[in-house]
């Protein structure tokens, strides 16, 4: 028996316990060895809760318990999660977490520690929720040279976004919706503005290139400018609106990117709706895979968790093999970077400075937008087109086209 400790009784710690408890039998029969939890540490009592008297408030006690081999790390956040994590594997003790936050930040410092301890620092429920996408990342597709990513990676912004396409609603009124449903934060900034998944694809472009993308140095976008006139239009195209994350190695040059982004409706990324997930990974010998699945909530993300749990257990004493240096990965400006750009204008074609920008270009005009217009550019750079739109007076929006 592997006794195992939950940090944070929260939605997540929660349902690890749950997944452990309901599914023990194929947990113990996967993990080779019975799986139970000894401690969970939260700052809260619980009374009346089955797993009541496993609540402990002091992480010393579960630090100094040699019968606790395993940490789940469900609490969120840099700190105390990042001294929790680093006593626990300079302990040799394996953690567990979904904590995108504190991988981002600290993934491949914890990751050096579990190696020197024989122990190990596992993180798969930290993107895409219940989706596998690390252990397919580290193991399934290392014969690959993986050259491009690209992903919906938050739910609540997918949720959105399918509600403004489909309900023809619009930005405010979704989001006091997403809210009350509980998928958006009181506080949406994290999911809304793109820094929830910009620091995912931080995450998955550093195990991609085996060294350290700073979430930081990623160019994001959110999704508080997108309005329900831009998804008529995006309908008269047979397209849809979508916040994607990706990331490209064009031949050594990396780049990585979260906007909002027009697609076409034959991208596989356009069926993507409601709070699920899905990332694409190109390689070069395999082609394209695409991981789909539920991107949040308790039991999938549990799932997941438990499934790092579960490989912790059937490798006590051995440090499973992740490529993620330290040194860090100098990315490509986005300014070089090219695609079509669907711009709506106030006022009138002739009279706005377009021809003399951009010259013939393709318009759209739809019926409930009349003071307006739209036309979508060449594939241009960024730079390119940050120069020529300055001289188009009453520019209303801009949406990248993935193409
Ligand atoms: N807020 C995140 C999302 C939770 O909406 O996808 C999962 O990381």
């Amino acid at each position: 028996m592997i006794q195992i400790a939950v940090l944070g009784y929260g939605t997540v710690g929660s349902g690890v316990v749950e997944v452990i408890n309901k599914n023990q039998k194929e947990v113990s029969k996967k993990a080779g060895v019975g799986i139970a939890v000894k401690y969970i540490l939260d700052l809260r009592d619980f009374p009346g809760d089955p797993m009541e008297k496993c609540v402990v408030h002091d992480y010393d006690v579960i630090l100094n318990d040699p019968e606790v081999k395993i940490i789940c790390e469900t609490m969120g956040g840099v700190e105390p999660a990042y001294t929790f994590s680093k006593k626990a594997l300079l302990a040799g003790k394996s953690v567990c977490t979904s904590n995108k936050e504190l991988v981002a930040n600290h993934g491949p410092e914890l990751i050096s520690i579990a190696k020197a301890n024989n122990c190990n620092y596992l993180f798969e429920a930290s993107v895409g929720g219940g989706i596998p996408i690390i252990r397919p990342l580290n193991s399934s597709l290392t014969p690959e040279r993986i050259d491009g990513i690209t992903g919906i990676l938050n739910g609540t912004t997918n949720y959105m976004l399918t509600k403004m396409d489909e309900d023809g609603v619009d930005y405010a009124q979704v989001l006091a919706e997403a809210q009350q449903k509980g998928y958006a934060e009181r506080n949406p900034e994290a999911d809304v503005e793109g820094y929830d998944a910009c620091r995912k694809i931080a995450i998955l472009s550093s195990l991609v290139y085996g060294k350290t993308v700073r979430y930081e140095d990623i160019y994001t976008e959110g999704i508080t400018k997108i309005s329900k006139e831009d998804f008529l239009y995006a309908k008269a195209m047979k397209r849809s609106i979508k916040l994607l994350a990706m990331s490209k190695d064009m031949d050594g040059s990396c780049f990585a990117m979260v906007a909002p982004f027009m697609i076409r409706s034959d991208n596989p990324l356009y069926c993507v709706k409601d709070v699920f997930n899905a990332v694409c990974v190109h390689g070069n010998m395999l082609g394209t895979t695409m991981y789909y699945g539920r991107g949040a909530g308790k039991l999938p993300t549990a799932s997941a968790v438990v499934s790092d749990i579960i490989d912790c257990a059937k490798h006590q004493g051995k440090f499973i093999f992740c490529f993620w240096d330290q040194e860090k990965v100098t990315l490509s400006s986005k300014e070089e970077m090219c695609w079509k750009f669907f711009v709506r204008v106030k006022g009138d074609k002739d009279s706005c400075g377009l021809m003399k920008a951009f010259g013939e270009t393709e318009m759209i005009n739809i019926p409930e937008c009349q003071d307006e217009f739209a036309f979508i550019t060449d594939e241009i750079s960024e730079k390119e087109f940050e120069e020529r739109i300055k001289e188009v007076s009453g520019v209303i929006t801009r949406i990248r086209m993935n193409d």
